[in-house]
């Protein structure tokens, strides 16, 4: 086998690390659940559940991949064997059933990039969400965007860890962030903006209820990128000096703000033009191009912004795609390129359904009232990660607690402040509480 290859510098990590958590999750699903689960309440039940359990499970996925050094199969595999592997198994099945939807979504985000800059993404409010319908339920286009999409992943991913996925995730992170902040600027100051505000930033506790908790709990796992392996994969290209603790901090922070910041952005422009903030997936490709209507160089920034959307939705499908490849590389001796293509072609055809399920195909239900696109999304969200974080949190707290000690503290050279209370969430709040959630959710 060749060597494993290593992150270049730990920036290099963390950015990494970074770039698989922010993507569509933060700035496309995030607002429009958000605005669908009553607005602040929402924001302080995710926050909480991303700085209690979701940053352990992903400091757990850290330390379990750096330890064992291999894909989220062989991983619980060399630490543990008997039916552990399982778990890692259940992810990369995650991994083929999210990329496959979010390369449908992230193809949406490519073509606005060409609808922004031939400027036909204009009119009121009813007009920009009568385009948005009508583009998705084209049964052609966006297959052909999906498809381009995929195609881009699969290239960054042949690209190697090093050149492709940390270079990408140094320059265009930051870029992202700051092209936020000057998006923020302009819809907070639109008229009628306040009442965004307010709805985003005064939450209203008595609103709490199970569907709730439910969509704050699969935000947050679906947001960090955990309960599939993904970042076990990452962590096992780690070498032995890195701080973990301090990573899974940086992490869970840096993608939290962007959620935070992208609510700030879609939700004050929501209520000033007078969209409907419960209006689901179409909520951020439909308010943002009457925000940049009312700028100036609107057209250039809006061009800007879907670049960097599409650079960001990468980033993550790049981290989707590479616990496959790890699997079928490390347990199966397959050639990683070739792995690469093949999976690419499954999960670009496992998507049409999802792209055709918003458009001709409405009309099938699977999952409830759910289409092909949602059912995806649901299985994935509400049960594969959540079930896979359960079981990691158990693997860490009860099964290898000792390893996992020493590897969080690199065999006892960086002390680990929070040990007590990482294990303690790990062993039982993140189990009975995830577990809990989901049941008074089914
Ligand atoms: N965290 C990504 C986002 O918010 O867009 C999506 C994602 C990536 C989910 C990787 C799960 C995963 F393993």
């Amino acid at each position: 086998m060749i060597a494993r290859e290593q992150w270049g510098s730990r920036l290099g990590f963390v950015l990494a690390a970074a770039g698989s958590a922010v993507g569509l999750g933060n700035i496309w699903k995030f607002p429009y659940m958000a605005g669908q689960n009553g607005g602040g309440a929402f924001l302080i039940l995710y926050l909480v559940l991303v700085f209690t359990i979701g940053i352990s499970v992903m400091l757990a996925e850290f330390a379990i991949g750096r330890a064992a050094q291999r894909d989220p199969v062989g991983a619980f595999a060399v630490l543990k064997g008997k039916l552990w592997p399982l778990v890692g198994g259940m992810g990369i099945l995650a991994g083929f059933i999210i990329l496959s939807f979010y390369s449908v979504v992230a193809g949406w985000t490519i073509a606005y990039i060409i609808k922004m800059a031939t400027g036909s993404l204009v009119g009121d409010a009813e007009a920009l969400g009568a385009a948005f319908g009508g583009f998705i339920a084209d049964p052609v286009q966006p297959i052909l965007y999906h498809a381009l999409f995929m195609g881009l992943t699969v290239a960054v991913v042949l690209g190697g860890v090093h050149g492709g996925i940390e270079r990408a995730c140094k320059v265009l992170m930051p870029m992202l962030f700051v092209l936020l902040l000057v998006l923020i600027g302009r819809a907070i100051t639109l008229p009628g903006a306040e009442k965004g505000l307010e709805f985003f930033l005064s939450p209203d506790f008595s609103k709490i209820n199970g569907d709730m908790l439910n969509g704050a709990l699969s935000q947050a796992f679906f947001s960090l990128s955990i309960g599939m392996g993904a970042m076990i994969t990452y962590g096992s290209y780690l070498n032995k000096k890195e701080n973990l603790g301090k990573s899974a901090l940086w992490v869970s922070s840096l993608d939290s703000t962007v959620a935070v910041l992208a609510g700030l952005l879609i939700l004050p422009a929501v209520f000033a033009f007078g969209f409907d903030p419960a209006a689901g997936p179409g909520l951020t490709f439909i308010t943002l191009p009457a925000v940049f209507a009312q700028m100036p160089a609107g057209t250039f920034f809006g061009i800007l912004f879907f670049v960097l959307l599409t650079v960001a939705a990468l980033t993550s499908a790049v981290s989707l795609l590479q616990p496959i490849i790890a699997y079928f590389s490390d347990e199966w001796n397959w050639n990683a390129k070739a792995t690469a293509v093949i999976a690419g072609l499954v999960i670009f055809l496992l998507g049409i359904p999802s792209s055709l399920s918003v458009g001709i195909w409405s009309d099938i239900h699977f999952i409830g009232e759910k289409g092909f696109l949602d059912s995806m999304d649901y299985i994935a969200s509400n049960i594969l990660l959540p079930v896979g974080g359960i079981l990691i949190s158990i693997f860490v707290g009860w099964v290898v607690a000792d390893k996992m000690k020493d590897e969080v503290t690199n065999s006892g050279e960086k002390p680990f402040p929070f040990m007590t209370a990482w294990l303690f969430i790990c062993r039982f709040v993140a189990p009975v509480a995830v577990a809990w959630i989901l049941v008074t959710g089914l």
